[in-house]
């Protein structure tokens, strides 16, 4: 369970107005069909690509987070609208009601809580048995490590979030094979918590031979313009 400063954080700073939630969203519509599609989100969080999914009018949206926190927050916002489900849970063993034709998982999730390529490679295997059919597809986000050594050295601390007396300040470390990412939140007497997010470093090329022995074909397409996030597109050739 996270602490609830990291959802402030998702809410007070990466859901203003100006925010690419919605451009994210964008770009994932011109690759798979939104509209009148089922759709899985793995990692929903506090729920703001889901609204932004939302008004492009999937037919449904099932979406899990393993954090209930989360899921309150999400629901909060959107558990209103009809045709939109919540679930607790880990997201690549949970047992979901039906199959996608859409199943998207954003801000790295795909690679976190894996120790190797195997193991990522079991998590691909299980999302491609939850497609509807040769049509539906899974879109993903991974970091490039090179372009994110490049906007964000080790040893540089970033702030990302300072209000009067809070401040979260985030560091990058690149020990082989993986990306680190810490968040420390302070104010300027204390610190209140430590959240580490471990990051696999994902081979694209990798991927690309390990889903060509199963007749699935990959594309990826840059998310930001400094090309540190990249979308993975894939579905069956
Ligand atoms: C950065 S947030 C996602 C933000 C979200 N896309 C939004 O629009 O607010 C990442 C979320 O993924 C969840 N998560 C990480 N690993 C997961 C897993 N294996 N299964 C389900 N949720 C997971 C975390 O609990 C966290 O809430």
């Amino acid at each position: 369970m996270h602490s609830l400063w990291y959802y402030e954080l998702y809410e007070t700073v990466f859901s203003r107005p100006s925010s690419v939630y919605a451009k994210e969203i964008d770009i994932i519509s011109n690759y798979a069909k939104v509209d009148g599609s089922d759709i899985l989100e793995i990692g929903v969080g506090t729920g703001n690509h889901a609204s932004a999914l939302l008004k492009l009018q999937p037919k449904l949206l099932d979406a899990i987070d393993m954090d209930s926190k989360a899921i309150s927050i999400s629901f909060s916002k959107l558990g209103s609208i009809p045709n939109v489900s919540f679930f607790v849970g880990d997201g690549f063993s949970f047992s979901y009601p039906r199959s996608y034709d859409l199943v998207y998982i954003m801000y790295s999730v795909i690679s976190q809580g894996v120790f190797c390529f195997k193991e990522f490679g079991n998590r691909i295997a299980i999302l491609l048995r939850l497609l509807k059919n040769a049509d539906a597809s899974i879109i993903f986000e991974i970091l490039d490590k090179t372009q994110c050594m490049k906007r964000y050295p080790t040893g540089i601390i970033t702030e990302l979030y300072r209000d009067s007396n809070q401040t979260v300040s985030v560091q990058w470390d690149y020990p082989p094979n993986w990306i680190v990412v810490k968040y420390l939140h302070t104010d300027s007497e204390k610190e209140f918590s430590r959240y580490t997010v471990k990051i696999l470093d994902i081979n694209i090329d990798e991927l690309g031979e390990f889903l060509s022995l199963m007749q699935i074909g990959i594309r990826v397409v840059p998310l930001d313009t400094s090309g540190r996030r990249k979308l993975v597109v894939i579905r069956h050739l």
